[in-house]
């Protein structure tokens, strides 16, 4: 019953779509359990650049199913433009499962992201993700179950254009009601057909959104996303034990990124900073934003570790350091003058954290050519082994470029 579990080990856009892509090769199914279209999953093959949403990356491959799970805030329109983007790409139509338990995003509930200021306060991604998990814990979400009654469908939309205004209910319900009758064979249950595939001894991939720093309780609050970013959201999400999950694959690019607001000690807003994110490319996949750069924080890793508890790190992006005179890695914080290893739990005091680093020797030459660990310069080496031995959790797939090819399989 092998379940893999792929999690965001920082603040998001670790390269998770490209790992799970990688690993799905020999996989049965490929589960998202949380997080709906905020989520951007860059997956980079023959076939071009697929950007994903809400399609679990390992569902591009056919013979892997796709499920979306209870937990995935679920945008109909765009699910059918990233079909649409796919088949565009001349790929196979993914095989997918939509869990009937799942919520949807309507149109009003982007509006109310934007009303309520939270877009702006917090720098969401402005796709209606918050709203639509507010009004399922409000209990007045609407289901994927509901779907199938379009009378209830209808009063739905009357009663949130009343409450929320600022839209027409009707042509919505229709539209929600030509999704159903596309969609009606692949609507069911689907925490009971992923228990029975890992019960049969399939292979499993959870894919999860998003980031450890970004799960709405252990991340920082409230800078955060509104939903279960972890390991533990396979079962918040999925309801499915984390008993079942074999391996847990922490990703971490090899330095930090964040996109939106809030606290990032190591961000760097100088010529360094600026390096990594045009090194990088460090632009959303999903708003185009650039996204915040910094060193990589083994502080902020060892508290990811200590919740998700990795079997594995991947440690992406390794190509973007090189060529540097030295990397910085930050081992400790300093806080109100005391040196810790402690990820507060308190913003202001995160934001008060001073990170203390310890500089490695940096590499030269074309790292995206390497095919095996014994490619790559001996201080890149050196500095996946730092890393390796400051977590404690072994680095088995390293990225060196976007392509799926641009990945050293090392081996557990
Ligand atoms: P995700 O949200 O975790 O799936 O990550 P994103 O797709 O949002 O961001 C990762 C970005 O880095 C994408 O543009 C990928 O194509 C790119 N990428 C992934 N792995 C590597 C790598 O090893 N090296 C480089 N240079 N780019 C990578
Ligand atoms: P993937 O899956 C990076 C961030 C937003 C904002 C905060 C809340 O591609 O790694 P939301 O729209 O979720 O209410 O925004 O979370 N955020 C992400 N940052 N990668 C993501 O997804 C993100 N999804 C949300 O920028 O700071
Ligand atoms: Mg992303």
């Amino acid at each position: 019953m092998p379940g893999i579990a792929v999690i965001g080990a920082q603040w998001g856009d670790e390269a998770k779509g490209k790992v799970v892509h990688f690993l799905a090769r020999d996989a049965d199914m490929c589960v998202r359990f949380n997080g709906g279209p905020n989520a951007g999953h860059t997956v980079e093959d023959d076939h071009g650049t697929a950007r994903l949403h809400l399609v679990p990356a390992g569902a591009l491959h056919p013979g892997c199913r796709g499920v979306l799970a209870h937990g995935v805030a679920l945008d109909p329109w765009v699910l059918e433009q990233e079909l649409a983007e796919l088949a565009a790409q001349r790929r196979p139509e993914p095989d997918l499962l939509l869990s009937e338990r799942a919520h949807l995003i309507l149109p009003h509930h982007r509006l109310i992201e934007e009303q309520e200021g939270t877009a702006g306060r917090l720098g969401t991604t402005r796709r209606g993700v918050g709203p639509a998990y507010e009004d399922r814990a409000a209990r007045r979400g609407l289901r994927l179950a509901d779907l199938a009654d379009p009378d209830l469908v209808r009063e739905h939309l009357h009663e949130a254009a009343r409450r929320v205004g600022g839209f027409t209910p009707d042509p919505i319900a229709s539209e929600l009601i030509r999704f159903q009758n596309r969609f009606a064979d692949r609507i069911g249950d689907a925490r009971s057909t992923i228990e029975q595939a890992l019960a049969a001894g399939k292979t499993v991939i959870f894919e999860g959104a998003q980031g450890t720093l970004l799960d709405l309780d252990f991340g920082t609050y409230p800078y955060v996303t509104s939903s279960s970013t972890t390991v533990h959201g396979v079962s918040w999400g999925a309801g499915i034990h984390t008993d079942r999950v074999e391996r847990v694959i922490g990703v971490a690019k090899a330095y930090t990124t964040r996109v939106g607001e809030g606290p990032f000690p190591t961000e760097d807003r100088g010529p360094a900073g600026e390096r990594l994110r045009q090194g990088g490319a460090e632009f959303g996949a999903t708003t185009g934003r650039p996204r915040r750069c910094g060193w990589l924080d083994l502080v902020a890793l060892r508290y990811a570790h200590r919740i998700n508890r990795f079997t594995e790190l991947a440690l992406t992006k390794l190509d973007v350091l090189s060529g540097l005179p030295e990397v910085r890695v930050c081992v400790a914080y300093r806080i109100d003058g005391a040196r810790t290893d402690r990820f507060p739990a308190s913003i202001r005091e995160l934001a008060r954290a001073e990170p203390v680093y310890e500089a490695l020797p940096g590499w030269r030459g074309d790292v995206r050519k390497a095919r095996s660990l014994a490619d790559l310069p001996a201080a890149a080496r050196h500095y996946v082994a730092f890393v390796a031995d400051a977590v404690g959790v072994p680095v088995t797939l390293i990225g060196v470029g976007p392509h799926e090819v641009d990945t050293l399989n090392v081996g557990r």
